[in-house]
């Protein structure tokens, strides 16, 4: 029998946790699709999604994604491949993306981010790559869509470097010509791929046949011209790229590179292998008590999501955590560090590709969705009794959309607010009280207009409620405060007629203006005040 410590070493080394990310329609679904196929988690990979038939993913539980045909909330899927256990923690892909896909990025290990080779990187690519470096979490990128023309392996290599100002390193080369790719060169095997024809539109693996560069076989199949300018960019890449030095990737300098094609599986196979032998296991993270390391005997583990009515069939709110040390064992005591309470818990579920079950036990780097009867909180800390510490707080993100939102019928009041306090506590929106207004209304919060919708469904879903919701004219929130520390009223701030004065949850002064010239015109205006895009403290509101 292994000893704890073992068993824990062994288990958190065959972990790898991740989240895709990307711009909608890069191929994000596909390629987690495909990754599943790869790892015997489906049959077909197609019986995951198909929009053109209306089936949906496995992350689309509710409805509202159903009737949009996307994925709102994000979803968790584990599967095993090669030793290892691998979590791929969706994020949302329209986008509307939510603070949930940045809390996403808070619970990952390290992320994968999906390019397609004709539109290079897109809008939404950017903003979850920023959160991603400043974490700090390692990036692997992997161009889609190679089966399409797009732009060349090298100018989309420059792209990356100039518009997100992270150098990268080929783990392989396409071979042929844009648009009719034969395969790839690995660079670290050094050994020539060439993938046999896809006759199954991608609904199975894709088998390669693997060669030296100078066998004889390489020559026939790919001509001299391809062969040619193959050698030509292998010793470019070697003379004038990047040396591969992991400890780049990991401080998020260095991204590894693979280039296929999700739809036909070229690639793809390579990719996971590549990112399974390069992907970091869970790492220690800071608490209260100091860095807590995976393999510390004691379990811990923080919320990074709560998800209500996942599946009308069980009405019931989950509350996903990602376990940061220890083991975990069904109906455990832990302590909850935010209510000072110990709490039991009991009917624990993972998620393997459609199937939700019961699970026993889970380790470091695992995502368990814990039944939660509204004790739970984003960013909340559990762990054992015996050590009572918290995990960092979770940043706030800056909201850009802004509504104000009453209950239509004034006699539901009371479920109204609780419907609005709740969801605030899910994180799914943030709060704000005009000053000096009524409680009939409130200011919702949001960093996308998409949940707005999710806000309505819900109030009227769960709590019955119909909601008023009028859209309000301001982009930009900041947090204020004088340099005295003299309270900030809205008398004392010369021009707060040019934007809306709001308190946040904790009562702290905050400006919604409608730009940043707006913002500009305060800022001049009233040279003591500092102004910050999320709460001087930076924590949950
Ligand atoms: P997303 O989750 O990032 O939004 O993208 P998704 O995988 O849904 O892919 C967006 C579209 O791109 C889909 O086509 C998909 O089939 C296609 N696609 C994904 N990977 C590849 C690839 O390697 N090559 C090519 N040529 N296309 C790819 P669709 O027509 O919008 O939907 P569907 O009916 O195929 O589901």
């Amino acid at each position: 029998m292994p000893s704890l410590t073992e068993e824990l070493e062994n288990e958190i080394a065959k972990r790898r946790t991740f989240a895709i990310i990307s711009h909608p329609d890069a191929g994000k679904t596909t390629l987690t699709e495909k990754l599943l196929l790869y790892g015997g988690a489906i049959h077909l990979a197609g019986s995951i999604k198909s929009r053109k038939t209306q089936r949906h993913a496995v992350s689309d539980w509710m409805e509202i994604e159903k009737q949009r045909g996307i994925s709102v909330t994000s979803s968790v899927l584990q599967f095993d491949y090669d030793g290892c256990r691998i979590n791929i923690l969706d994020t949302p892909g329209h986008q509307d993306f939510s603070e949930d896909t940045y809390r996403t990025l808070m619970a990952v290990d390290s992320a994968v981010m999906v390019i397609d080779v004709a539109k290079g990187v897109e809008a939404q690519t950017k903003k979850l790559f920023k959160v991603c470096k400043q974490r700090g979490i390692p990036i692997f990128t992997f161009v889609n869509k190679l089966d399409h023309y797009g732009k060349l392996p090298l100018d989309l290599m420059d792209e990356l470097e100039n518009v997100l100002g992270i150098r990268s390193y080929p783990m392989n080369w396409p071979i042929g010509t844009d648009g009719q790719y034969l395969g790839v060169y690995d660079r670290s095997e050094k050994k020539v791929k060439l993938f046999a024809e896809d006759t199954t539109h991608g609904q199975t693996a894709r088998i390669a046949d693997i060669y030296d560069l100078d066998d004889p076989k390489v020559l026939e199949r790919i001509g001299q011209d391809t062969l040619h300018s193959l050698q030509e960019d292998l010793a470019l890449l070697d003379e004038a790229g990047e040396t591969f030095d992991f400890s780049r990737v990991a401080a998020g300098d260095l991204t590894p590179m693979y280039f296929g094609s999700a739809m036909t599986n070229f690639g793809v196979q390579d990719f996971l292998e590549g990112y399974i032998r390069l992907a970091p296991k869970p790492m220690p993270r800071i608490s209260t008590r100091g860095e807590i390391a995976p393999a510390d005997s004691h379990f811990s583990a923080f919320v990074f999501k709560i998800q209500a009515n996942m599946n009308p069939a069980h009405r019931d709110r989950l509350a996903f955590i990602r376990i940061c040390s220890g083991k975990f064992e069904r109906n455990m005591t832990v302590w909850h560090e935010r209510t000072d309470k110990l709490i039991k818990l009991s009917q624990p579920q993972q998620f393997l590709a459609q199937d939700r079950q019961i699970i026993d036990t889970a380790y470091p780097g695992d995502i368990v969705g814990l039944f939660d009867p509204g004790v739970f909180g984003i960013g909340d800390t559990i762990c054992s009794p015996e050590q009572k510490f918290k995990y960092a707080d979770f940043p706030v993100f800056p909201p850009e959309k802004f509504a104000r939102v009453s209950a239509r019928d004034t006699m539901k009041r009371k479920q109204f607010v609780k419907g609005i306090e709740q969801l605030t506590q899910e994180g799914a929106i943030q709060l704000f009280k005009q000053s000096g207004a009524g409680a009939e209304s409130y200011i919702v919060g949001t960093v996308g207009t998409l949940q707005f919708d999710v806000l309505e469904y819900r109030l009227k879903n769960e709590y019955n409620v119909d909601i008023e919701l009028v859209m309000q004219p301001y982009e930009v929130a900041r947090w204020l405060a004088y340099e005295s520390g003299e309270p900030v009223t809205p008398a004392s701030l010369k021009g707060v007629e040019r934007g809306m004065f709001v308190l946040d949850r904790k009562d702290n002064p905050v400006l919604l203006v409608s730009n940043e010239w707006a913002l500009g015109w305060i800022t001049d205006n009233n040279p003591s005040l500092l102004l910050r895009p999320v709460p001087f403290d930076n924590k949950a509101v």
